[in-house]
C-alpha cells in the first residue's frame, strides 16, 4: 500500500507541497490541559511512568492542532534512572541525578539488559498511542544521545558548558567510554522495544553536541549515532531514524549521511539557506523556526515561517522548532504558525 502518512513520505525522501509539522515539546507547559493532566499525575516523573495519562498528554497538543507527528511523552534521563541513578526533578530548576565521576560510581550501574523492568511502562504509553493516533498521525519515539545523557549523569545536572564531562573525558577516559558505552547499548535496547511496541519513526536527541569540537564530536558524537541507527535499521528494517546533533555547526554537514539517519533535525542557529544548499543536498532535514516566536508572534513570526518554508521548498523537509516550546510561548502562535506553513494548501 503506498504510503499516506505526510510525515513518513517526507522521510521516505518526497517533497511535498506543504511540508509535514510537529514541535518539539509540543506536549508541555505553555498548553493549559498539558498542566491540568500532570497536575493530576502529581509530579513530572509520574506523569512520564503512568501509561495512560502520558498518552493523554501526547494526544493533547494532536487534538488541538492536528500536527502530522506525536512525540512519545518521556524524558532521555529515564534511561540512567533505569541503569540505577537517583533522578528527580526540582520545580523551576530542573533534574537532579546522582554523579558519575570515578570508576568506582560506573561499577555500581545496573547492565544494559536490566532497563526494561523501569521502563516497561514506556512501551506501555507507544502501544496505547499506536492505538488511538488518528490513522494520518505518525509516532515519534526517542531517547537522548550518549554524550547528551552522559553529560547529566556526570555532573548530577543540566550544566552551562558541560564541564564536568569534558574533564571526564579528559581525566579519565576509560571510565567516560565506558559509560557511553554502557548509555548506547541501553539505547539500543529501549529504542528497539519502542519500534516494537509501534514507534514508526526514533528520534536521537544530541543536545550538547554543539560543545563536542574535532575529533571528539567523531568520536563521542557521530560515532555513537552511527552505532545506535546501525543496531536499529539491522534489527528493524525500514525503521526511520531523525539525527538532532544540535548546535554542531559546520559538523552538521555530511552527519546524516555518515550516521545512515534519514533525516538531520536542525537548531535555529543553522541558517536555512546555507542548510538547504550544504545539507538537504543529502537528504530530508526538520526545523528550524526559534522558538522565541512562539512567545512573540505576530508578523515576524509569520515572515519568518515562510522564509524557512520556501528555503527548504526545493526538497524533503519537517517543518519544526529549532529546540523546545518553552513554558511563557501563547498557543494561540503555534496555531499561526501552522496556518502560515500550511496558507498554501488546497
Ligand atoms: O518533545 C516532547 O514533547 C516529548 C517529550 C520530551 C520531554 N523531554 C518532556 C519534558 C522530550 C523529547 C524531552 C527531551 C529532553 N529532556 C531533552 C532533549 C531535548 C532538549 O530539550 O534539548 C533534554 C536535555 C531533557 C532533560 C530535561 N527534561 C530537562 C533539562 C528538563 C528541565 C527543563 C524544563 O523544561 O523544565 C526536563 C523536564 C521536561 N521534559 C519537561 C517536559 C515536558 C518539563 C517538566 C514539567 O512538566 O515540569
Amino acid at each position: 500500500m503506498a504510503q499516506t502518512k505526510k510525515l513518513l513520505r517526507t522521510l521516505n525522501g518526497e517533497r511535498l507541497d506543504v511540508p509535514p509539522i510537529w514541535m518539539m515539546r509540543q506536549a508541555g507547559r505553555y498548553l493549559p490541559e498539558y498542566k491540568a493532566t500532570r497536575a493530576q499525575a502529581g509530579d513530572f516523573l509520574s506523569l512520564c511512568y503512568n501509561p495512560d495519562l502520558a498518552a493523554e498528554v501526547t494526544l493533547q497538543p494532536i487534538r488541538r492542532y492536528g500536527f502530522d507527528a506525536a512525540i512519545l511523552f518521556a524524558d532521555i534521563l529515564l534511561v540512567p534512572q533505569a541503569l540505577g541513578a537517583d533522578l528527580w526533578f526540582v520545580t523551576g530548576e530542573g533534574p537532579r541525578l546522582s554523579t558519575i565521576t570515578s570508576a568506582d560510581d560506573f561499577a555500581k550501574l545496573k547492565p544494559a539488559s536490566d532497563i526494561h523492568e523501569v521502563l516497561s511502562p514506556i512501551y506501555e504509553t507507544v502501544r496505547i498511542l499506536s492505538r488511538e493516533l488518528p490513522p494520518e498521525t505518525t509516532l515519534i519515539g526517542f531517547a537522548g544521545a550518549p554524550w547528551t545523557v552522559a553529560t547529566y549523569m556526570i555532573a548530577g545536572r543540566g550544566t552551562p558548558d558541560q564541564g564536568p564531562a569534558h574533564a571526564l573525558r579528559q581525566e579519565d577516559t576509560a571510565t567516560f567510554e565506558a559509560l557511553l558505552d554502557r548509555i548506547t547499548e541501553a539505547t539500543i535496547d529501549y529504542l528497539s522495544m519502542q519500534i516494537e511496541a509501534g514507534a514508526e519513526v526514533v528520534k536521537i536527541f544530541d543536545s550538547w553536541a554543539g560543545s563536542l569540537k574535532g575529533d571528539a564530536f567523531r568520536k563521542y558524537a557521530l560515532e555513537p549515532a552511527k552505532k545506535i541507527t546501525a543496531a536499529l535499521k539491522a534489527k528493524h528494517p525500514g525503521i526511520h531514524v531523525i539525527a538532532f546533533p544540535r548546535e554542531a555547526g559546520e559538523n552538521y554537514i555530511g552527519f546524516a549521511k555518515e550516521v545512515g539517519a534519514d533525516c538531520l533535525a536542525l537548531d535555529n542557529s543553522v541558517d536555512a539557506d546555507w542548510a538547504a544548499k550544504h545539507l538537504q543536498v543529502d537528504g530530508c532535514v526538520q526545523g528550524n523556526l526559534a522558538p522565541g516566536h512562539m512567545v512573540t508572534g505576530g508578523k515576524a513570526l509569520i515572515d519568518e515561517t515562510r522564509r524557512i518554508v520556501k528555503a527548504f521548498s526545493g526538497g524533503p523537509h519537517i517543518f519544526n522548532l529549532g529546540h523546545g516550546i518553552t513554558p511563557d510561548a501563547d498557543p494561540a502562535n503555534v496555531q499561526l504558525m501552522i496556518d502560515t506553513v500550511r496558507e498554501n494548501a488546497s
